[in-house]
């Protein structure tokens, strides 16, 4: 049997929760009634239970029976077991438990917060931080999401102090000096979306959208930066009512705050928490991005009403369903919301980090066997979140967006207050679309990794063919091998231009290769037209020379997927890096800042592995290429420019003021930020703060550090803070480290940092020892996604020695990330190497011509 697993016999219909927290003592008292279904008559009741304790429990049903139970705690099964004296008949029970456990600091199950108050004074509240398998920490559950109950909760608190829960209020009492506050009973749903929130609260006015009042709540003195959030989040919410054709499933929608919060945010029923940075925002003092994130996360939480909440994967290994489908729905809203912000097109950015860790050997299915709770923590990866939101926009381009949405509200009607699986998802769409799904989309979700699609022409037929693509030609030793002849059917939509007009053609490459037939006259060959495909595409040369030689007029998202791929074919040693940095001076006259991502992401990692006496060449390539369009551009935003043009200004004035390091750009950007800081483009403020940071001194540096203490806006204290790891003295990288782990920095944050100063060039080799040194205090501190992400920036620490050293140091302590985590960590880490090895001296060639 699986030991993570509960026993089915005995499943939960109803949970009374009564829960008293304590701010002062940082405990709480519990005490729940759950209506249980014993299927099977039994001596012992099993649910998941950690880090509390337990006082009586009593079994009774409405026949006046009544059974004592003896609570034993398996601590590391994280499980309590009930026994009885003896057996309990099959039918309906009731089993009153009384708990108390700690407000712990660690930002799970049920926690505390600290923040200051207005006049500075430091305050505490109580939040909760249930997914993926903490709401056990709270209180005794049955704490897998396919026993789906309702929730009735009632929370005591101090009568000062304000309570929010998943639902609304339906009494409010003071009873012996304490306020009782109790809420309506939820939907049936999972324990993972329970949540409730204590503390001195404030809130905007509700906003109605049909029935339902939406609300941000924060902190005090932090409401006159709600107003960006609640936007969206209206404007979500009825986006959403609208697509899925299903009403909200709650009778209200909040908003919250939190200050210290371990995830970006989390969906729970009616009571959406955040971090700061993803809810509060001044949105006239925000950069683009800033924005852009609000207004994901938010939109991206509310779709999770309906798919998570509302219909819930039946275990982790679905875990894709929700927030695969929460990605996706969260940029249709987002597009709807602001179509100039060109969404869809920016989603590139996040297709291509999937590929990036798609193209690895030990990348795994997005469909992914799960046990441990640690294996469902893995799953939040790119893999389940972007892979699986582009292999959704890839179906959903496949089938139609009407024949998609109606699929998807034949799903949600059929699986309302219940759990799903894939195959659900597919047979639903697949009745919409009057069509078998499966045989198009099992590859995609099944299998790991994802086609290269070769391009070329045999006479005039162009033939595509497909094999998997991967960096490294075989896996690290010792894990485990790539599976060999995978094949995807692959939805291809080809793009042909001849005499001077444009044809499409969309074919299903399903086998190893395809012939097409090609129009007399051929200028050139687009693959993958409208850069929905989830596979990289390899032109011989004479089609990527048609391709980039003519006037083929690619669209954005097309160039970015030929530069994204050449790169990436680049680094998995089938293009030079020569040819890809000549390739790199055609795109001087590109425009679009997605675009100019890859590009500029190709050259921070040229940097990584260039040796450090060649950088000031490396720096002078980067100015040969950036500086046309940045002179074109200029610092000032002219009118009418689009939000994608003014962010472009931003990075290249970041790229050349630090990768560039251009002299000129790091005066002018001195100046700027000496003057009128209000009159700079929100835009170009944060690239600013970094350029300084990265020619800063040490008076700069406590300038940037009293800017973080004393930031008005979340995103304000974010530059601040991630600056203070983008100066290049070891001495004030030190002091940075320290204050990583001394308190200074909120451990929701601190891992973000040293992640940062492990993949900076001037910091890394610091950074990795003080990492080594002070691993346990770290994983004492931090959340534990948090050291998950942390570890990350071993990718950055690219030489032979550096590598040796991670190996050593992880063999040793053999850190458990769950999944394949590690392993991915590895394998990142011996791409960077090995293309330094590879490709170091053309490197150095190349670069001479910039002596
Ligand atoms: N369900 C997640 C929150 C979560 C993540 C819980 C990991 C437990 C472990 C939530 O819906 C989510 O996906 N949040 C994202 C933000 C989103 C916009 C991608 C996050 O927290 O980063
Ligand atoms: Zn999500």
């Amino acid at each position: 049997m699986d030991p993570y697993r509960l026993p089915r016999h005995v499943r939960p219909i109803r949970y009374d929760l009564r829960l008293e927290p304590d701010l002062t003592t940082l405990t709480f008292t519990g005490d729940e009634t759950v209506t249980l279904e014993v299927q099977e008559a039994t001596a012992e009741i099993v649910l998941n239970a950690v880090d509390l304790a337990f006082g009586e429990a009593t079994l009774s049903n409405a026949r006046g029976e009544s059974h004592r139970g003896t609570p034993i705690v398996d601590e590391a099964g994280e499980r309590c077991r009930i026994t009885f004296a003896s057996r309990i008949a099959p039918g309906t029970w009731q089993l009153r438990l009384a708990f108390t456990g700690t407000l712990n600091d660690k930002l799970r199950g049920f926690y505390r917060s600290s923040y200051k108050d207005p006049t500075g004074e430091a305050r505490l509240m109580a939040a909760t931080q249930f997914e993926a398998t903490d709401a056990r920490r709270a209180f005794p559950c049955w704490d897998e999401p396919a026993f789906k109950a309702v929730f009735a909760v009632t929370l005591v608190i101090d009568p000062q102090l304000t309570a929010v829960s998943n639902t609304s209020i339906v009494s409010e009492r003071v009873e012996r000096g304490r306020k009782v506050v109790t809420f309506a009973d939820t939907m049936k749903m999972s324990t993972y979306l329970v949540a409730f929130v204590v503390g001195e609260l404030e809130a905007t006015d509700a906003v109605l959208v049909g029935r339902t009042p939406v609300r941000v709540w924060c902190v005090p003195g932090k409401r006159h930066l709600a107003a960006f959030g609640h936007e969206i989040g209206v404007a979500s919410l009825r986006f959403f009512e609208d697509y899925y054709g299903v009403p909200y499933p709650s009778d209200k929608l909040d908003l919250l705050a939190i200050p210290d919060f371990a995830a970006g945010a989390m969906e729970n029923l009616g009571a959406i928490t955040f971090r700061e940075t993803a809810l509060l925002v001044d949105a006239r003092a925000a950069s683009h991005a800033e924005l852009e994130r609000v207004a994901d996360v938010v939109a991206h939480e509310n779709a999770h009403m309906w798919f998570g909440d509302l219909v819930t994967m039946t275990w982790w290994n679905g875990i894709w369903l929700n927030e695969a489908f929460a990605t996706f729905m969260e940029i249709l809203a987002v597009d709807a919301w602001k179509p100039e912000w060109q969404r869809w097109t920016t989603f590139g950015v996040s297709r291509a980090a999937a590929l990036s860790v798609d193209g690895l050997h030990s990348t795994r299915p997005i469909e992914f066997h799960v046990e441990a709770p640690r294996d469902a923590d893995a799953m939040f990866d790119v893999l389940t979140y972007e892979k699986g939101a582009s292999v959704l926009r890839m179906l959903e381009q496949y089938l139609g967006a009407t024949v998609f949405r109606d699929g998807v509200r034949e799903y949600l009607r059929r699986h309302a207050y219940d759990n799903a699986e894939t195959g659900d998802l597919w047979a639903a769409l697949g009745r919409a679309a009057n069509q078998p799904i499966p045989e198009v989309m099992d590859a995609w979700i099944f299998q790991p990794g994802y086609p290269l699609v070769s391009a070329r022409l045999d006479g005039n037929q162009l033939v595509l063919s497909q094999q998997r693509f991967t960096y490294l030609p075989e896996p690290l030793p010792g894990s485990t091998p790539t599976p060999r002849n995978q094949l995807w059917q692959v939805p291809v939509q080809v793009r042909f231009s001849a005499s001077g007009r444009s044809s499409a053609e969309r074919r299903l490459l399903v086998g190893t290769d395809i012939r097409l037939a090609v129009p007399e006259r051929l200028d050139s060959v687009l693959v993958n037209e409208g850069g929905h495909g989830f596979y990289r595409v390899r032109y011989s040369g004479e089609l990527l020379e048609r391709l980039l030689g003519g006037s083929s007029g690619l669209a954005a998202i097309e160039r970015f997927n030929l530069v994204n791929d050449a790169w990436a074919v680049t680094v998995a040693g089938h293009m030079t890096l020569t040819d890809y940095l000549e390739l790199t001076a055609r795109f001087r006259g590109e425009r679009d800042r997605n675009v100019w991502s890859v590009l500029l992401a190709s050259f921070a990692l040229l940097n990584r592995i260039v040796e450090p006496e060649h950088r000031p060449r490396l720096a002078a390539l980067v100015r040969d290429r950036v500086a046309p369009a940045f002179a074109e551009l200029g610092w000032t935003p002219r009118s009418g420019e689009d939000e994608l043009t003014r962010q472009l200004r931003g990075d290249l004035v970041r790229a050349l003021g630090a990768l560039g390091d251009d002299r000129a750009v790091q005066a002018r950007a001195a100046a700027l930020y000496a003057g009128a800081a209000a009159d700079l483009d929100p835009n170009v403020l944060p690239a600013l703060i970094g350029v300084l940071a990265y020619a800063g001194d040490a008076a700069r540096y406590d300038e940037f550090s009293k800017k973080f203490r004393s930031a008005s806006t979340p995103q304000e204290e974010q530059r601040y803070l991630y600056a203070l790891a983008a100066f290049r003295q070891r001495e004030l990288l030190g002091q940075t480290l320290e204050r990583a782990i001394n308190g200074e920095f909120r451990t929701q944050d601190a891992p973000f940092v040293v992640r940062s100063l492990l993949t900076s060039v001037y910091g890394r080799e610091l950074a990795w020892e003080f990492v080594k040194t002070h691993w346990d205090t770290m994983e004492r501190q931090y959340p534990k996604a948090g050291l998950r992400r942390l570890a990350e920036g071993v990718v950055g620490l690219a030489t032979p020695e550096l590598e040796r050293d991670v190996h050593a140091f992880f063999q040793a302590r053999r850190p458990e990330f769950g999944g394949k985590t590690l392993e991915q960590y590895l394998e990142q880490l011996r791409i960077a190497v090995r293309l330094r090895e590879r490709e170091s001296t053309a490197l150095t060639k190349y670069l001479a011509r910039f002596a």
